[in-house]
């Protein structure tokens, strides 16, 4: 774990003097930094190699994983009480430095990517600059359309949006490239020009995807080149006039974008990108760990609970009303949807941020599924700590997204973690360019069977 005044430090290191000033590209950014960040690895190996951060237990063994530290992950750590931090900076540091969509509030994918990939806040000029490369990019190849268009509408969303991610490595810079045959040096730019394009287009793919299986017949508009990554999500799902959701997707796309590298997706597109496979098939893959119930899935399972509440118990209920329905999921042997979480022991800063979200809207606040959500949250840490099992009875960012999803009437409950993955991209494609710019190896941890634990143990 990163100490305070290392988060702090880093914080100060992104100045406000920096902040608005630079019009470097995002290419000519990542080459001006990659060089310290490869220093720092060399350094770490000539003079630390052999140094101890942590034992394995057995219980971490048996655990599925849980607390070793074991995994390089550049964009964000996660820290058990206090959140996420991207390169240092918290949720709330994001919301006061990083550039909006012009006439919006929130913060947006281009200028999270950003930050993401170079560990600078960037310039206004910058985030339009790369909003236009990925609105210029973003269309999606004609077999693409063929292959989604032909997909039964039955299939879940997130097995199409797999399927269609995985079939645009037919374009891949990095796969072509190596195969004729490059400098180590040199995979990341293939890389990042895969990452790119891919992020350009899963707005399109993924909206495509809706269409078919929502609203078959309805015409997907084209992508607006002046519009930002999101802006052109929301309108090619149709509620581009809905400027609140419009904004909520921004604020969600780019909170989900990353939580450190241990998460399932996350380190599923570590694990299989160190094969050196491309960025496509790499977060393809992550996207089939994003479609479990404990990872991904979670905010559609929140909706379905929430809404079965409300339909048992109805919208206006006492405390004690939404306590005994928590009881009954419990002793059902269910979790509770939207709480707990491997890592965090607090309240996730994700789920504050878009209760904040909530408050500041007053649409949001007189609504009854969200007025739920917040009731919900008064009462359901009290009774999962007497239940007693669970390491952390505070909601995660899954409590609410969904739900205000609903009320803006996206209601398709089965598509929201699509949203998720289109979202989760950011992340996860640029550790696969910082792990090609540090030459990072193909993961490879050693297991054990019970027989031979014992054996180890003796
Ligand atoms: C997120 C989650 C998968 C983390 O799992 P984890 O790291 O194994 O969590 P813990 O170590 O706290 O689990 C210890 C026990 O508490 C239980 N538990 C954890 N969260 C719980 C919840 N929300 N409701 C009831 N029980 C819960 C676990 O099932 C486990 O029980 P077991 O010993 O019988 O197997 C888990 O908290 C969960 O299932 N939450 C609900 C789904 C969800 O919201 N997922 C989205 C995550 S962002």
């Amino acid at each position: 774990m990163l100490s305070r005044t290392r988060f702090l430090g880093s914080v100060s290191r992104i100045g406000a003097s920096k902040r608005f000033a630079s019009t470097k590209s995002l290419k000519e950014t990542l080459q001006e930094v990659i060089p310290s960040k490869q220093e720092q690895l060399k350094k770490l190996k000539a003079e630390h190699a052999q140094t101890v951060v942590g034992d394995v237990k057995v219980e971490n063994i048996i655990g599925g994983m849980r607390g070793i530290k074991a995994m390089l992950w550049e964009a964000s750590v996660l820290d058990p009480n206090e959140g996420i931090r991207f390169h240092g900076l918290t949720i709330p540091d994001c919301q006061k430095v990083l550039p909006t969509a012009p006439g919006g509030k929130e913060i947006i994918a281009e200028s999270m990517l950003w930050l993401l990939l170079t560990g600078q806040v960037p310039s206004e000029a910058q985030t339009r600059q790369l909003s236009r490369e990925l609105a210029e990019k973003g269309d999606l190849p004609a077999f693409v359309e063929k292959l989604v268009d032909s997909f039964p509408a039955t299939l879940h969303p997130m097995t199409q949006l797999g399927m269609g991610v995985a079939a645009l490595n037919h374009d891949s810079l990095f796969q072509a490239a190596y195969e004729k045959g490059i400098k180590k040096s040199e995979y990341w730019t293939y890389m990042l020009d895969d990452c790119i394009n891919l992020i350009a287009r899963l707005p399109a793919l993924a909206a495509r995807i809706y269409r078919n299986v929502y609203k078959p017949g309805t015409p997907l508009p084209a992508i607006n080149k002046d519009l930002d990554l999101v802006g052109n999500y929301t309108t090619m799902l149709g509620f581009g006039d809905n400027h609140n959701l419009t904004e909520y997707l921004r604020l969600y796309i780019a909170l989900h974008g990353d939580h450190e590298g241990g998460n399932a997706s996350a380190h599923t597109s570590h694990l299989v990108g160190s094969t050196l496979s491309d960025p496509y098939l790499s977060y393809s893959a992550a996207l089939f760990a994003l479609a479990g119930p404990l990872h991904g899935l979670a905010n559609q399972e929140v909706l379905r609970w929430q809404l079965a509440m409300q339909a048992e118990i109805g919208s206006d209920v006492s405390h004690e009303q939404i306590k005994e329905y928590l009881w009954k999921t419990l002793k059902g042997g269910q979790v509770v949807p939207g709480y707990g979480h491997g890592v965090l022991r607090q309240a996730d800063p994700r789920f504050i941020a878009l209760q904040e979200f909530c408050d500041a809207h007053p649409e949001l606040q007189e609504s009854s599924i969200i007025r739920l959500v917040k009731k919900t949250y008064e009462v359901a840490p009290d009774v999962l700590k007497e239940h007693g099992k669970t390491k952390n009875p505070y909601p995660n960012v899954d409590a609410t997204s969904g739900c205000v999803l609903y009320h803006y009437g996206l209601k398709e409950f089965k598509y929201y973690t699509v949203i998720f993955g289109v979202s989760r991209a950011l992340g996860a494609l640029t550790q696969l360019v910082w792990s090609r710019a540090l030459g990072l190896p193909i993961e490879r941890p050693k297991s054990l069977s019970m027989d031979a634990l014992e054996m180890l143990i003796k």
